[in-house]
């Protein structure tokens, strides 16, 4: 199991293990994290699983590209840190990895 950290737009920090292996999206909503919504189930073709990287895993995960970049353009408030969280697998050595939540998408 995987420490992500989800911090909400009011600061609220919501801690889950997420299991390796899946999207950081999809353990989401295993553990009913607001504001993840992921209408198109993982297809990479809704947006409406759009987090920010906390700055320092920023080099780790780097920046979206392909698919995921066109598809972040129909997101809100997109910043160089944003990422579809449906495309972003856990791994172990994203431990403690923190993302925040778009005001307005919780
Ligand atoms: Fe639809 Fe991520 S769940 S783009």
């Amino acid at each position: 199991m995987t420490r992500i950290v989800f911090i909400m737009p009011d600061s609220q920090r919501i801690e889950i293990d997420a299991q390796d292996g899946l999207s950081i999206m999809e353990c989401a909503r295993r553990a009913n994290v607001p504001g993840i919504v992921a209408e198109c189930g993982g297809a990479c073709s809704c947006a409406t699983c759009h987090v920010y990287i906390d700055a320092p895993w920023c080099g780790v995960l780097g920046e979206a590209a392909g698919m995921e970049r066109d598809m972040l353009e129909f997101a809100d408030s997109v910043r160089e840190n944003s990422r579809l969280s449906c495309q972003v697998k856990v791994t172990p050595d994203l431990d403690g990895l923190t993302v925040h939540l778009p005001e307005g998408q919780v």
